[in-house]
């Protein structure tokens, strides 16, 4: 270890719904936190937006408090946050419209356009991934081709956190983690891939410089100071995407744990060595924020998403309850689920409120409850979503698994992981021990880390994991009655998607 011990770091994520900053010290303890929330605008069916500017309002109150609360001044900071989102700037550094985000599905037509412009296997050979509807070089093409204007004037495309970092610096960065999200990234060179921006005809002059996630790669200029309560000079670490800094965070930086987090997204994350995506196309393979290493990831859209709606439109009355117990409407419905029996008598929701990626592709999926009767109640119509949704993070494991990653336990993350119920659901629905993560910082965190490598604290990520992260040990056994119980249900889940598909698709 080199580097003065006294140090503070600072980790930011540019979340979907909020901003959320922590401060810890070189050995990892957390000394202060902060958020602020922003709202996402759904300005047609399928279609998500930010504002750039409420991202970095809520980013300079988080910062501004967390400076405040720091000991001694902030010796680097890390940023990370939600992936695949496009910032459009034009060549005065002026945001052109709202920021369209990673569960945005209006890019159906581009992605046909990319994959056949560059040709889906030799596209899935660079990239690591097919051309899906979340990810920023669509959202290019359908700017082209839907707001010519706009087009005309843009200059710079950014992703959500490396906005901020260009607000704190002036400058046009990323790492190389985030920048796998695009689909413009030559995942085995970790950087731009010419092939790809010529096919599109994008100007490598509009995107960032590409960095490994715990190098110094801009400063914090004397505006982002006046505005943060930073320093100037303030080193600023490439930082991740939000799901490869939640695995750093979670020590996540080698193989036998995979990371599943149950955040608006449910995400099943296994470190891997090489750049060899799946010959399927339903999982991503991006870099890692490891310098050098990969994962896998299967992603669906709609996991905590899919309670989240039901608390907001369908709960009224347990919110009120929840609000009169002063307890929190997600514990309280989970709560009441585990009051029924597993499989919820033979009910089944598909969590695809969003579209869905992993493991269909589809922005076109749709949510369903199949099974109701005139027995069922609300408690089952949860039971069911949190079954539904560990179905589907089962559908990533079993992909990522026959890529021949074979995780012998898993981490869980995210606010869906608080919940005992539905703890005890996943690690029967997946048959593998689980442990909660410690931190309960998110991605934050883990931007702590990068920015304790990039400071020269720690000499490498694993070092930092060492000497900053709480590592679980002690993992819970899935109960095998559960898992005898799940086993036909999963096979039966698997079968209801594509028997619903062409139904619902038809005219
Ligand atoms: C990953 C993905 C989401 C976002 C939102 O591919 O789209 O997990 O990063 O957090």
């Amino acid at each position: 270890m080199s580097g003065d011990m006294r140090q503070c770091f600072i980790g930011l994520d540019i979340g979907t719904s909020s901003a959320k900053g922590v401060l810890v010290d070189a050995a990892g303890h957390v000394l202060a936190r902060a958020g602020a929330d922003y709202p996402m605008a759904t300005p047609r069916p399928g279609w998500t937006e930010q504002s750039p500017e409420d991202w970095w309002a809520a980013s300079r109150d988080v910062l501004t408090q967390l400076t405040e609360a720091s000991p001694t001044p902030p010796a680097a900071i890390g940023l990370t946050g939600q992936m695949h989102g496009a910032v459009f700037l034009d060549a005065d550094g002026a945001v052109i419209r709202p920021a369209i985000l990673w569960n945005d599905q209006r890019t159906g037509e581009a992605c046909a356009d990319i994959e056949a412009t560059v040709g889906a296997e030799q596209l899935r050979r660079i990239t690591g991934n097919p051309a899906l509807t979340g990810f920023q070089a669509p959202k290019i093409l359908w700017l082209r081709d839907h707001e010519p204007d706009h087009y005309a004037r843009l200059a710079h495309v950014l992703l959500p956190k490396d906005y901020i970092r260009y607000r704190l610096s002036g400058a046009f960065a990323t790492d190389a983690s985030d920048a796998a999200g695009t689909l413009l990234l030559d995942l085995a060179a970790r950087d731009w891939s010419q092939e790809i921006l010529d096919a599109l005809d994008i100007p490598r002059d509009w995107l960032p410089s590409v960095h490994e996630s715990p190098e110094i790669c801009a400063h914090v200029s004397a505006d982002g100071a006046e505005a943060s309560g930073l320093a100037v000079e303030t080193p600023i670490a490439a930082g991740a995407g939000d799901n490869a800094a939640a695995a750093v965070g979670g020590g996540i930086v080698g193989s036998g744990t995979a990371l599943v987090s149950i955040g608006t997204s449910g995400v099943v994350f296994a470190h891997s060595e090489s750049a060899t995506p799946d010959t399927t196309g339903e999982l991503h393979c991006f870099c890692h924020a490891v310098p050098g290493a990969y994962h896998l990831m299967g992603v669906s859209l709609a996991s905590g998403g899919s309670l989240q709606w039901y608390a907001d439109r369908i709960a009224s009355d347990e919110a009120a309850v929840a609000q009169r117990l002063g307890r929190n409407l997600h514990g309280l419905l989970a709560d009441e689920a585990g009051t029924v029996a597993p499989g919820a008598d033979d009910l089944y929701f598909l969590p695809y409120l969003a579209g869905e990626r992993t493991p269909h592709m589809d922005p076109d999926a749709r949510g369903a409850w199949i099974g109701l009767t005139l027995s069922h109640d609300r408690r089952h119509m949860v039971r069911a979503i949190l079954e539904g949704v560990a179905f589907s993070l089962r559908d990533s494991l079993v992909r990522i698994e026959a890529q021949g990653v074979v995780p012998e336990r898993l981490l869980l993350g995210g606010g869906g992981a608080h919940s005992a119920v539905w703890r005890h659901i996943i690690a029967a629905v997946l048959d593998k021990p689980v442990a909660v993560q410690t931190d309960q910082e998110g991605p934050a965190y883990g931007a702590t880390l990068l920015a304790a490598v990039g400071a020269g604290v720690h000499a490498d990520v694993a070092a930092a994991v060492d000497a900053m992260v709480d590592v679980p040990t002690e993992f819970e056994q899935p109960d095998a009655n559960l898992v005898a119980e799940y086993g036909p249900r999963y096979r039966r889940f698997t079968k209801l998607y594509p028997a619903i598909r062409d139904a619902l698709s038809s005219s």
